[in-house]
Protein backbone atom coordinates (compact mmCIF):
# COMPACT_ATOMS: atom_id res chain seq x y z
CA UNK A 1 0.00 0.00 0.00
CA UNK A 2 1.64 3.17 -1.16
CA UNK A 3 0.97 6.53 0.87
CA UNK A 4 0.81 9.83 -0.15
CA UNK A 5 1.91 11.45 3.37
CA UNK A 6 3.85 9.83 5.21
CA UNK A 7 4.69 12.35 8.25
CA UNK A 8 2.78 13.54 11.54
CA UNK A 9 -0.11 16.04 10.65
CA UNK A 10 1.76 18.32 13.70
CA UNK A 11 5.25 17.60 12.95
CA UNK A 12 6.75 21.07 14.22
CA UNK A 13 9.96 21.79 12.60
CA UNK A 14 12.64 23.32 14.88
CA UNK A 15 14.70 26.12 13.47
CA UNK A 16 13.29 26.01 10.03
CA UNK A 17 15.36 27.25 7.56
CA UNK A 18 15.03 28.09 3.82
CA UNK A 19 15.03 25.50 1.39
CA UNK A 20 18.38 26.12 -0.79
CA UNK A 21 17.28 26.59 -4.61
CA UNK A 22 19.32 22.74 -5.37
CA UNK A 23 16.14 21.79 -2.90
CA UNK A 24 13.40 23.54 -3.93
CA UNK A 25 13.97 22.81 -7.67
CA UNK A 26 13.46 19.67 -7.99
CA UNK A 27 10.27 19.50 -6.08
CA UNK A 28 8.80 22.42 -8.11
CA UNK A 29 9.83 19.87 -11.13
CA UNK A 30 8.14 17.27 -9.69
CA UNK A 31 4.53 19.20 -9.04
CA UNK A 32 4.91 20.98 -12.57
CA UNK A 33 5.02 17.41 -14.26
CA UNK A 34 1.81 16.59 -12.04
CA UNK A 35 0.19 19.24 -13.48
CA UNK A 36 -0.26 20.41 -9.48
CA UNK A 37 2.67 23.56 -9.07
CA UNK A 38 -0.57 25.76 -8.53
CA UNK A 39 0.88 24.97 -4.73
CA UNK A 40 3.68 26.78 -4.87
CA UNK A 41 1.99 29.97 -6.39
CA UNK A 42 2.19 32.40 -2.81
CA UNK A 43 6.05 30.28 -1.98
CA UNK A 44 8.14 33.48 -3.10
CA UNK A 45 5.99 35.68 -0.46
CA UNK A 46 5.91 33.81 2.31
CA UNK A 47 8.14 33.94 5.61
CA UNK A 48 11.11 31.52 6.17
CA UNK A 49 9.12 29.71 8.51
CA UNK A 50 5.94 29.58 6.49
CA UNK A 51 8.35 28.46 3.06
CA UNK A 52 10.24 25.47 5.33
CA UNK A 53 7.12 24.13 6.58
CA UNK A 54 5.16 23.65 2.99
CA UNK A 55 8.61 22.29 1.74
CA UNK A 56 8.47 19.97 4.21
CA UNK A 57 4.85 19.35 3.46
CA UNK A 58 5.04 19.18 0.12
CA UNK A 59 8.57 17.07 0.11
CA UNK A 60 5.97 14.41 1.73
CA UNK A 61 3.35 14.27 -0.94
CA UNK A 62 3.65 12.32 -4.14
CA UNK A 63 1.84 14.17 -6.61
CA UNK A 64 2.15 11.94 -9.22
CA UNK A 65 0.32 8.98 -7.01
CA UNK A 66 -2.51 11.73 -5.92
CA UNK A 67 -3.24 12.72 -9.51
CA UNK A 68 -3.54 8.26 -9.96
CA UNK A 69 -5.64 7.81 -6.98
CA UNK A 70 -7.95 10.73 -7.43
CA UNK A 71 -8.31 9.68 -10.75
CA UNK A 72 -9.31 6.08 -10.06
CA UNK A 73 -11.46 7.67 -7.41
CA UNK A 74 -13.27 10.67 -9.45
CA UNK A 75 -13.27 8.45 -12.62
CA UNK A 76 -14.21 4.71 -11.75
CA UNK A 77 -14.07 2.92 -14.80
CA UNK A 78 -17.09 1.33 -16.23
CA UNK A 79 -15.01 -2.03 -16.80
CA UNK A 80 -16.41 -5.34 -17.75
CA UNK A 81 -15.67 -6.32 -14.66
CA UNK A 82 -18.13 -3.65 -13.05
CA UNK A 83 -21.05 -4.86 -14.98
CA UNK A 84 -20.69 -7.86 -14.29
CA UNK A 85 -20.27 -7.45 -10.16
CA UNK A 86 -22.22 -9.97 -8.46
CA UNK A 87 -23.75 -10.01 -5.05
CA UNK A 88 -25.09 -12.57 -2.70
CA UNK A 89 -25.52 -12.49 1.34
CA UNK A 90 -22.95 -14.56 2.66
CA UNK A 91 -23.09 -18.41 2.81
CA UNK A 92 -24.04 -20.38 5.95
CA UNK A 93 -20.97 -21.83 6.37
CA UNK A 94 -19.55 -18.79 7.00
CA UNK A 95 -22.13 -17.38 9.55
CA UNK A 96 -22.76 -17.93 13.09
CA UNK A 97 -25.50 -16.35 14.88
CA UNK A 98 -25.55 -16.22 18.72
CA UNK A 99 -29.19 -15.42 18.57
CA UNK A 100 -29.29 -19.46 17.51
CA UNK A 101 -26.31 -20.77 18.63
CA UNK A 102 -26.42 -23.99 21.50
CA UNK A 103 -25.47 -22.78 24.79
CA UNK A 104 -22.74 -25.02 25.03
CA UNK A 105 -20.81 -23.61 21.98
CA UNK A 106 -21.55 -20.18 23.31
CA UNK A 107 -19.71 -21.10 26.77
CA UNK A 108 -17.10 -23.25 24.57
CA UNK A 109 -16.20 -19.89 23.00
CA UNK A 110 -16.17 -17.69 25.91
CA UNK A 111 -14.20 -20.07 27.95
CA UNK A 112 -11.36 -20.58 25.00
CA UNK A 113 -11.36 -16.74 24.26
CA UNK A 114 -11.11 -15.81 28.60
CA UNK A 115 -8.00 -18.76 28.07
CA UNK A 116 -6.23 -16.50 24.94
CA UNK A 117 -6.47 -13.58 26.95
CA UNK A 118 -5.01 -15.08 30.16
CA UNK A 119 -2.18 -16.05 27.77
CA UNK A 120 -1.74 -12.52 27.02
CA UNK A 121 -2.80 -13.42 23.13
CA UNK A 122 -5.14 -10.59 22.63
CA UNK A 123 -4.80 -7.41 22.05
CA UNK A 124 -7.40 -4.52 20.81
CA UNK A 125 -7.53 -1.36 18.34
CA UNK A 126 -9.53 1.16 18.59
CA UNK A 127 -10.22 3.09 15.22
CA UNK A 128 -10.39 7.25 16.64
CA UNK A 129 -9.47 9.36 13.98
CA UNK A 130 -12.57 10.47 12.79
CA UNK A 131 -13.86 13.59 12.96
CA UNK A 132 -17.14 13.10 14.15
CA UNK A 133 -18.55 16.20 12.32
CA UNK A 134 -22.46 14.77 12.12
CA UNK A 135 -21.82 14.59 16.59
CA UNK A 136 -21.67 18.33 15.67
CA UNK A 137 -18.75 18.20 19.01
CA UNK A 138 -15.22 19.37 18.11
CA UNK A 139 -13.57 17.09 20.40
CA UNK A 140 -12.83 13.93 19.47
CA UNK A 141 -15.82 11.52 19.61
CA UNK A 142 -14.50 9.13 22.25
CA UNK A 143 -13.88 12.16 24.83
CA UNK A 144 -18.01 12.91 24.39
CA UNK A 145 -20.11 12.13 27.41
CA UNK A 146 -23.62 10.73 26.50
CA UNK A 147 -25.01 11.80 29.23
CA UNK A 148 -24.91 8.91 31.77
CA UNK A 149 -25.82 9.47 35.48
CA UNK A 150 -21.57 8.98 36.27
CA UNK A 151 -21.21 11.36 33.28
CA UNK A 152 -18.80 8.66 31.75
CA UNK A 153 -17.21 9.17 28.28
CA UNK A 154 -16.64 7.03 25.48
CA UNK A 155 -13.30 6.19 25.62
CA UNK A 156 -14.26 5.41 29.69
CA UNK A 157 -16.20 3.03 29.12
CA UNK A 158 -14.20 1.28 26.72
CA UNK A 159 -11.51 0.75 28.87
CA UNK A 160 -13.36 -0.02 31.73
CA UNK A 161 -14.47 -2.99 29.79
CA UNK A 162 -10.69 -3.67 29.43
CA UNK A 163 -10.08 -3.99 33.08
CA UNK A 164 -12.58 -6.28 33.39
CA UNK A 165 -12.65 -8.46 30.69
CA UNK A 166 -8.36 -8.75 32.11
CA UNK A 167 -9.90 -9.46 35.66
CA UNK A 168 -11.94 -12.30 34.68
CA UNK A 169 -9.60 -13.86 32.78
CA UNK A 170 -6.94 -13.59 35.44
CA UNK A 171 -9.67 -14.93 37.77
CA UNK A 172 -10.50 -17.75 35.38
CA UNK A 173 -6.59 -18.84 36.29
CA UNK A 174 -6.61 -18.40 39.86
CA UNK A 175 -4.47 -15.13 39.08
CA UNK A 176 -1.80 -17.40 38.25
CA UNK A 177 -0.44 -14.47 36.12
CA UNK A 178 -0.43 -10.97 35.48
CA UNK A 179 -3.33 -10.25 32.27
CA UNK A 180 -2.92 -7.39 30.01
CA UNK A 181 -4.32 -6.96 27.12
CA UNK A 182 -2.85 -3.69 25.22
CA UNK A 183 -4.95 -0.98 23.99
CA UNK A 184 -4.07 0.43 20.43
CA UNK A 185 -5.68 3.71 19.61
CA UNK A 186 -5.21 5.17 16.31
CA UNK A 187 -5.77 8.89 16.27
CA UNK A 188 -5.33 11.67 13.33
CA UNK A 189 -3.95 14.51 13.11
CA UNK A 190 -7.18 16.41 14.53
CA UNK A 191 -7.53 13.69 17.18
CA UNK A 192 -4.16 12.41 18.39
CA UNK A 193 -3.04 15.42 20.54
CA UNK A 194 -6.79 15.65 22.70
CA UNK A 195 -6.79 12.05 22.55
CA UNK A 196 -3.61 12.26 24.69
CA UNK A 197 -4.16 14.97 26.11
CA UNK A 198 -7.84 13.38 27.30
CA UNK A 199 -6.23 10.06 28.38
CA UNK A 200 -3.44 11.32 30.64
CA UNK A 201 -5.88 13.98 32.38
CA UNK A 202 -7.90 10.79 33.12
CA UNK A 203 -4.98 9.02 33.86
CA UNK A 204 -5.48 6.25 31.44
CA UNK A 205 -9.23 5.68 33.18
CA UNK A 206 -6.62 2.95 35.72
CA UNK A 207 -5.15 1.15 32.35
CA UNK A 208 -1.74 1.31 32.96
CA UNK A 209 0.19 3.83 30.93
CA UNK A 210 2.60 1.05 28.81
CA UNK A 211 -0.23 -0.42 27.60
CA UNK A 212 -2.09 1.90 25.97
CA UNK A 213 -0.39 3.03 22.79
CA UNK A 214 -1.64 6.04 20.74
CA UNK A 215 -0.52 5.94 17.37
CA UNK A 216 -1.46 8.20 14.63
CA UNK A 217 -2.81 7.76 11.18
CA UNK A 218 -1.78 9.47 7.34
CA UNK A 219 -3.54 12.14 5.87
CA UNK A 220 -4.04 13.00 2.20
CA UNK A 221 -4.34 15.84 0.35
CA UNK A 222 -8.11 17.15 -0.28
CA UNK A 223 -8.61 17.70 -3.97
CA UNK A 224 -10.88 19.79 -5.90
CA UNK A 225 -13.70 18.22 -8.31
CA UNK A 226 -11.10 18.54 -11.15
CA UNK A 227 -8.76 16.66 -9.19
CA UNK A 228 -6.33 19.62 -7.83
CA UNK A 229 -4.18 19.61 -5.09
CA UNK A 230 -6.54 22.49 -2.50
CA UNK A 231 -4.82 24.88 -0.14
CA UNK A 232 -6.07 25.55 3.49
CA UNK A 233 -3.70 28.64 3.09
CA UNK A 234 -1.29 30.22 1.56
CA UNK A 235 1.72 28.29 2.83
CA UNK A 236 -0.55 24.75 3.56
CA UNK A 237 -2.31 22.20 1.56
CA UNK A 238 -5.29 21.38 3.34
CA UNK A 239 -5.74 17.66 4.55
CA UNK A 240 -7.82 15.03 5.90
CA UNK A 241 -7.28 11.47 7.85
CA UNK A 242 -6.86 9.03 5.52
CA UNK A 243 -10.10 7.01 5.68
CA UNK A 244 -10.17 3.92 8.84
CA UNK A 245 -8.73 2.10 6.00
CA UNK A 246 -5.27 3.69 6.75
CA UNK A 247 -5.01 1.56 10.04
CA UNK A 248 -3.34 -0.73 7.92
CA UNK A 249 -0.52 1.24 7.53
CA UNK A 250 -0.64 3.16 10.59
CA UNK A 251 -0.26 -0.12 12.91
CA UNK A 252 2.82 -0.56 10.59
CA UNK A 253 4.34 2.47 10.25
CA UNK A 254 3.62 3.51 13.76
CA UNK A 255 5.55 0.44 15.49
CA UNK A 256 2.00 -0.98 17.06
CA UNK A 257 2.74 -4.06 15.09
CA UNK A 258 6.22 -4.81 16.28
CA UNK A 259 4.96 -4.11 19.62
CA UNK A 260 2.14 -6.86 19.44
CA UNK A 261 4.54 -9.36 18.21
CA UNK A 262 7.27 -8.24 20.83
CA UNK A 263 4.26 -9.30 23.50
CA UNK A 264 3.43 -12.54 21.64
CA UNK A 265 0.22 -11.24 20.47
CA UNK A 266 -1.77 -13.80 18.10
CA UNK A 267 -5.04 -12.47 18.42
CA UNK A 268 -6.24 -8.56 17.54
CA UNK A 269 -10.03 -7.45 18.28
CA UNK A 270 -10.46 -3.94 16.31
CA UNK A 271 -13.39 -1.88 16.71
CA UNK A 272 -15.13 1.80 16.58
CA UNK A 273 -14.73 4.25 18.84
CA UNK A 274 -18.37 5.66 18.33
CA UNK A 275 -20.46 2.25 19.71
CA UNK A 276 -21.32 2.50 23.35
CA UNK A 277 -22.17 -1.46 23.85
CA UNK A 278 -18.92 -2.43 21.86
CA UNK A 279 -17.70 -5.33 23.79
CA UNK A 280 -14.21 -4.29 24.09
CA UNK A 281 -12.01 -7.72 23.43
CA UNK A 282 -15.15 -10.13 23.38
CA UNK A 283 -14.09 -13.71 25.03
CA UNK A 284 -16.75 -14.95 22.61
CA UNK A 285 -15.68 -13.56 19.23
CA UNK A 286 -12.37 -13.87 20.10
CA UNK A 287 -13.17 -18.09 21.21
CA UNK A 288 -14.91 -18.06 17.91
CA UNK A 289 -12.80 -16.74 15.46
CA UNK A 290 -9.84 -18.70 16.89
CA UNK A 291 -11.28 -21.78 16.72
CA UNK A 292 -12.33 -21.61 13.59
CA UNK A 293 -8.49 -20.43 12.42
CA UNK A 294 -9.75 -17.71 9.71
CA UNK A 295 -7.83 -14.53 9.50
CA UNK A 296 -10.76 -12.62 9.62
CA UNK A 297 -13.89 -12.47 11.20
CA UNK A 298 -16.28 -9.79 11.17
CA UNK A 299 -19.85 -9.39 13.31
CA UNK A 300 -22.91 -8.34 12.23
CA UNK A 301 -26.63 -7.22 13.54
CA UNK A 302 -29.58 -7.09 11.52
CA UNK A 303 -29.94 -4.15 9.49
CA UNK A 304 -32.78 -2.00 10.94
CA UNK A 305 -34.43 -0.96 7.68
CA UNK A 306 -33.48 -0.46 3.82
CA UNK A 307 -32.18 3.04 4.70
CA UNK A 308 -30.47 2.10 7.71
CA UNK A 309 -26.83 4.41 7.14
CA UNK A 310 -24.99 0.93 7.83
CA UNK A 311 -22.57 -1.27 5.32
CA UNK A 312 -23.49 -4.85 3.75
CA UNK A 313 -21.78 -7.46 4.56
CA UNK A 314 -21.81 -10.23 1.78
CA UNK A 315 -20.38 -12.02 -1.03
CA UNK A 316 -18.93 -9.81 -3.82
CA UNK A 317 -18.08 -11.99 -6.83
CA UNK A 318 -17.46 -14.83 -4.62
CA UNK A 319 -15.45 -13.18 -2.24
CA UNK A 320 -16.42 -11.69 1.36
CA UNK A 321 -16.89 -7.95 1.01
CA UNK A 322 -18.71 -4.96 2.50
CA UNK A 323 -20.87 -2.52 0.11
CA UNK A 324 -21.20 1.04 2.04
CA UNK A 325 -24.26 2.61 2.31
CA UNK A 326 -22.87 5.44 0.34
CA UNK A 327 -22.43 3.09 -2.21
CA UNK A 328 -25.28 1.04 -2.34
CA UNK A 329 -28.15 1.04 -4.88
CA UNK A 330 -31.47 1.17 -3.77
CA UNK A 331 -32.79 -1.91 -5.67
CA UNK A 332 -30.11 -3.80 -3.64
CA UNK A 333 -30.77 -1.94 -0.69
CA UNK A 334 -34.59 -2.72 -0.76
CA UNK A 335 -34.28 -6.15 -1.97
CA UNK A 336 -36.57 -8.68 -0.26
CA UNK A 337 -35.53 -12.60 0.66
CA UNK A 338 -37.06 -14.50 -2.12
CA UNK A 339 -37.59 -16.98 1.41
CA UNK A 340 -38.96 -14.82 3.37
CA UNK A 341 -40.30 -12.21 1.77
CA UNK A 342 -40.84 -9.89 4.86
CA UNK A 343 -37.27 -9.42 5.40
CA UNK A 344 -34.54 -7.90 3.77
CA UNK A 345 -32.12 -9.53 1.00
CA UNK A 346 -29.00 -8.04 2.19
CA UNK A 347 -29.40 -7.76 6.19
CA UNK A 348 -25.92 -8.50 7.62
CA UNK A 349 -25.26 -4.75 8.44
CA UNK A 350 -21.64 -3.89 8.97
CA UNK A 351 -20.72 -2.66 12.87
CA UNK A 352 -16.98 -2.46 12.37
CA UNK A 353 -16.13 -5.39 15.03
CA UNK A 354 -13.46 -7.17 13.27
CA UNK A 355 -11.34 -10.02 14.36
CA UNK A 356 -7.97 -10.18 12.85
CA UNK A 357 -5.56 -13.20 13.41
CA UNK A 358 -1.73 -11.52 13.76
CA UNK A 359 -0.71 -13.76 11.25
CA UNK A 360 -2.78 -12.18 8.67
CA UNK A 361 -2.06 -8.32 9.91
CA UNK A 362 1.55 -8.97 9.65
CA UNK A 363 1.82 -10.70 6.08
CA UNK A 364 3.58 -9.38 3.78
CA UNK A 365 1.25 -10.26 0.59
CA UNK A 366 -1.32 -8.21 2.85
CA UNK A 367 0.91 -5.14 3.39
CA UNK A 368 1.75 -4.49 -0.06
CA UNK A 369 -1.88 -4.47 -1.79
CA UNK A 370 -3.13 -1.47 -2.48
CA UNK A 371 -6.69 -1.00 -0.93
CA UNK A 372 -8.83 1.02 -3.22
CA UNK A 373 -9.84 4.83 -2.27
CA UNK A 374 -13.91 6.06 -1.90
CA UNK A 375 -14.99 9.75 -2.73
CA UNK A 376 -16.50 11.80 0.15
CA UNK A 377 -17.27 14.75 -1.57
CA UNK A 378 -17.25 18.06 0.78
CA UNK A 379 -17.55 21.41 1.60
CA UNK A 380 -13.77 22.27 1.91
CA UNK A 381 -12.24 25.90 2.61
CA UNK A 382 -9.56 26.55 0.22
CA UNK A 383 -7.57 29.79 -1.14
CA UNK A 384 -7.86 30.18 -4.46
CA UNK A 385 -4.83 30.38 -5.69
CA UNK A 386 -5.42 32.71 -9.35
CA UNK A 387 -6.51 35.71 -6.41
CA UNK A 388 -5.37 34.59 -3.26
CA UNK A 389 -9.19 35.01 -1.40
CA UNK A 390 -9.97 32.71 1.02
CA UNK A 391 -13.58 30.49 -0.50
CA UNK A 392 -15.64 28.76 2.22
CA UNK A 393 -18.07 27.29 -0.28
CA UNK A 394 -21.30 26.63 0.41
CA UNK A 395 -21.81 23.27 -1.77
CA UNK A 396 -19.32 20.54 -1.85
CA UNK A 397 -16.66 21.72 -3.95
CA UNK A 398 -13.91 19.07 -3.78
CA UNK A 399 -13.44 15.56 -2.31
CA UNK A 400 -11.50 13.69 0.71
CA UNK A 401 -9.98 10.43 -0.44
CA UNK A 402 -10.22 7.29 1.95
CA UNK A 403 -9.22 3.89 2.24
CA UNK A 404 -12.22 1.69 4.08
CA UNK A 405 -10.92 -0.86 6.66
CA UNK A 406 -13.11 -3.69 5.58
CA UNK A 407 -11.78 -3.24 1.88
CA UNK A 408 -9.41 -6.22 2.87
CA UNK A 409 -11.72 -8.38 3.27
CA UNK A 410 -12.08 -9.55 -0.65
CA UNK A 411 -8.49 -10.57 -0.53
CA UNK A 412 -9.26 -13.20 1.77
CA UNK A 413 -10.59 -16.77 0.75
CA UNK A 414 -13.94 -17.60 2.03
CA UNK A 415 -12.71 -20.27 4.08
CA UNK A 416 -10.33 -17.98 5.94
CA UNK A 417 -13.00 -15.35 6.87
CA UNK A 418 -16.21 -15.80 8.83
CA UNK A 419 -19.25 -13.22 10.42
CA UNK A 420 -21.12 -14.03 13.48
CA UNK A 421 -24.24 -12.62 13.98
CA UNK A 422 -25.11 -10.64 17.14
CA UNK A 423 -27.99 -8.85 19.37
CA UNK A 424 -28.16 -5.07 18.10
CA UNK A 425 -29.49 -4.14 22.07
CA UNK A 426 -26.67 -5.96 23.67
CA UNK A 427 -24.12 -4.81 21.09
CA UNK A 428 -24.69 -2.37 18.84
CA UNK A 429 -25.63 1.23 19.59
CA UNK A 430 -23.98 4.05 17.69
CA UNK A 431 -22.89 7.39 18.23
CA UNK A 432 -23.37 9.37 14.87
CA UNK A 433 -25.48 12.24 15.08
CA UNK A 434 -26.03 15.53 17.35
CA UNK A 435 -28.03 15.45 20.33
CA UNK A 436 -32.30 15.82 19.15
CA UNK A 437 -31.58 14.16 15.99
CA UNK A 438 -33.37 10.96 17.63
CA UNK A 439 -31.35 8.40 15.92
CA UNK A 440 -28.11 6.93 16.56
CA UNK A 441 -27.56 10.41 18.82
CA UNK A 442 -26.55 10.81 22.55
CA UNK A 443 -30.28 10.17 23.99
CA UNK A 444 -30.35 6.56 21.87
CA UNK A 445 -27.10 5.76 23.69
CA UNK A 446 -27.74 6.29 26.95
CA UNK A 447 -31.07 4.66 26.62
CA UNK A 448 -29.72 1.43 24.92
CA UNK A 449 -27.07 1.83 28.37
CA UNK A 450 -29.50 2.19 30.88
CA UNK A 451 -31.81 0.05 29.11
CA UNK A 452 -29.04 -2.94 29.16
CA UNK A 453 -27.79 -2.09 32.56
CA UNK A 454 -31.69 -2.93 33.12
CA UNK A 455 -32.01 -6.28 31.22
CA UNK A 456 -29.12 -7.48 33.27
CA UNK A 457 -30.00 -6.85 36.82
CA UNK A 458 -33.42 -8.42 35.93
CA UNK A 459 -31.77 -11.41 34.77
CA UNK A 460 -29.89 -11.56 37.90
CA UNK A 461 -33.72 -11.44 39.80
CA UNK A 462 -33.82 -7.98 40.50
CA UNK A 463 -36.73 -6.19 40.84
CA UNK A 464 -36.35 -2.75 38.58
CA UNK A 465 -38.80 0.03 39.53
CA UNK A 466 -38.85 2.84 37.68
CA UNK A 467 -41.00 5.60 36.78
CA UNK A 468 -40.09 6.53 33.11
CA UNK A 469 -38.51 5.28 30.17
CA UNK A 470 -35.44 6.50 30.09
CA UNK A 471 -34.98 5.42 33.91
CA UNK A 472 -33.28 2.36 33.86
CA UNK A 473 -29.83 1.32 35.53
CA UNK A 474 -25.96 1.89 34.82
CA UNK A 475 -24.00 -0.80 35.49
CA UNK A 476 -20.50 -0.38 36.07
CA UNK A 477 -17.89 -2.25 33.57
CA UNK A 478 -15.88 -2.80 36.64
CA UNK A 479 -18.65 -4.59 38.58
CA UNK A 480 -20.24 -6.70 35.10
CA UNK A 481 -18.40 -7.16 31.49
CA UNK A 482 -21.60 -8.81 29.80
CA UNK A 483 -24.47 -9.28 32.80
CA UNK A 484 -22.34 -11.94 34.92
CA UNK A 485 -21.40 -11.66 38.69
CA UNK A 486 -24.43 -9.64 39.24
CA UNK A 487 -26.08 -12.51 41.74
CA UNK A 488 -25.82 -10.19 44.53
CA UNK A 489 -28.88 -8.21 43.22
CA UNK A 490 -31.30 -11.35 43.55
CA UNK A 491 -34.24 -10.33 45.15
CA UNK A 492 -33.09 -6.49 45.86
CA UNK A 493 -35.53 -3.86 44.61
CA UNK A 494 -34.17 -1.23 42.21
CA UNK A 495 -35.53 2.28 41.85
CA UNK A 496 -34.11 3.35 38.38
CA UNK A 497 -32.62 6.05 37.59
CA UNK A 498 -29.68 4.11 39.44
CA UNK A 499 -25.94 3.32 39.26
CA UNK A 500 -24.46 -0.10 40.70
CA UNK A 501 -20.76 1.13 40.50
CA UNK A 502 -19.60 -1.37 42.98
CA UNK A 503 -21.27 -4.51 44.38
CA UNK A 504 -21.83 -2.81 47.67
C1 LIG B 1 -18.95 2.93 9.50
C2 LIG B 1 -18.73 1.80 8.49
C3 LIG B 1 -20.09 1.26 8.05
C4 LIG B 1 -20.79 0.73 9.29
C5 LIG B 1 -20.96 1.85 10.31
C6 LIG B 1 -21.52 1.29 11.62
C7 LIG B 1 -16.61 2.22 7.40
C8 LIG B 1 -15.90 2.77 6.22
N1 LIG B 1 -17.95 2.31 7.38
O1 LIG B 1 -19.64 3.96 8.81
O2 LIG B 1 -19.93 0.21 7.10
O3 LIG B 1 -22.03 0.15 8.98
O4 LIG B 1 -19.68 2.45 10.62
O5 LIG B 1 -21.55 2.24 12.61
O6 LIG B 1 -16.00 1.67 8.29
N2 LIG B 1 -12.24 6.60 11.52
C9 LIG B 1 -10.88 6.71 11.66
N3 LIG B 1 -10.19 7.39 10.70
C10 LIG B 1 -10.79 8.00 9.64
C11 LIG B 1 -12.19 7.88 9.51
C12 LIG B 1 -12.88 7.18 10.47
O7 LIG B 1 -10.30 6.17 12.61
O8 LIG B 1 -10.08 8.59 8.83
C13 LIG B 1 -12.98 5.84 12.54
C14 LIG B 1 -13.96 6.72 13.29
O9 LIG B 1 -13.32 7.37 14.37
C15 LIG B 1 -14.98 5.71 13.74
C16 LIG B 1 -14.95 4.67 12.59
O10 LIG B 1 -13.73 4.84 11.90
O11 LIG B 1 -14.59 5.08 14.93
C17 LIG B 1 -16.14 4.76 11.65
O12 LIG B 1 -16.10 6.00 11.02
P1 LIG B 1 -17.42 6.76 10.56
O13 LIG B 1 -17.02 7.83 9.65
O14 LIG B 1 -18.23 7.11 11.75
O15 LIG B 1 -18.13 5.61 9.74
P2 LIG B 1 -19.61 5.50 9.24
O16 LIG B 1 -19.77 6.33 8.04
O17 LIG B 1 -20.58 5.69 10.32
Amino acid sequence: MATAVKYSAHKVLERPQEPTTEQLEPLKEKYKSAGQDHVFAFYDSLSTTEKAGLYEQLSNIEPGYINEIAGEALNPAATKEQSKVSLQPLPESATASVLDSKQEDLEKWYNSGLDLIAENKVAVVLMAGGQGTRLGSTDPKGCFNIGLPTEKSLFQIQAERIRKVQQLASEKHQKERKVVVPWYVMTSGPTRGPTEGFFKKHNYFGLEKDNVFIFEQGVLPCISNEGKILMENKSKVAVAPDGNGGIYQALSTSSALSDMAKRGIEHIHAYCVDNCLVKVADPVFIGFSASKNVDIATKAVRKRSANESVGLILLKNGKPDVVEYSEIDKETAEAMDPKQPDVLKFRAANIVNHYYSFRFLASVMFSATRLPHHVARKKIPYVDTQSGETIKPEKPNGVKLEQFVFDVFPHLELGKFACMEVKREDEFSPLKNAKGTGEDDPDTSKRDILEQGKRWAQAAGAVVVSESAMAGVEISPLVSYGGEGLGFLKGREIKALAVIETET
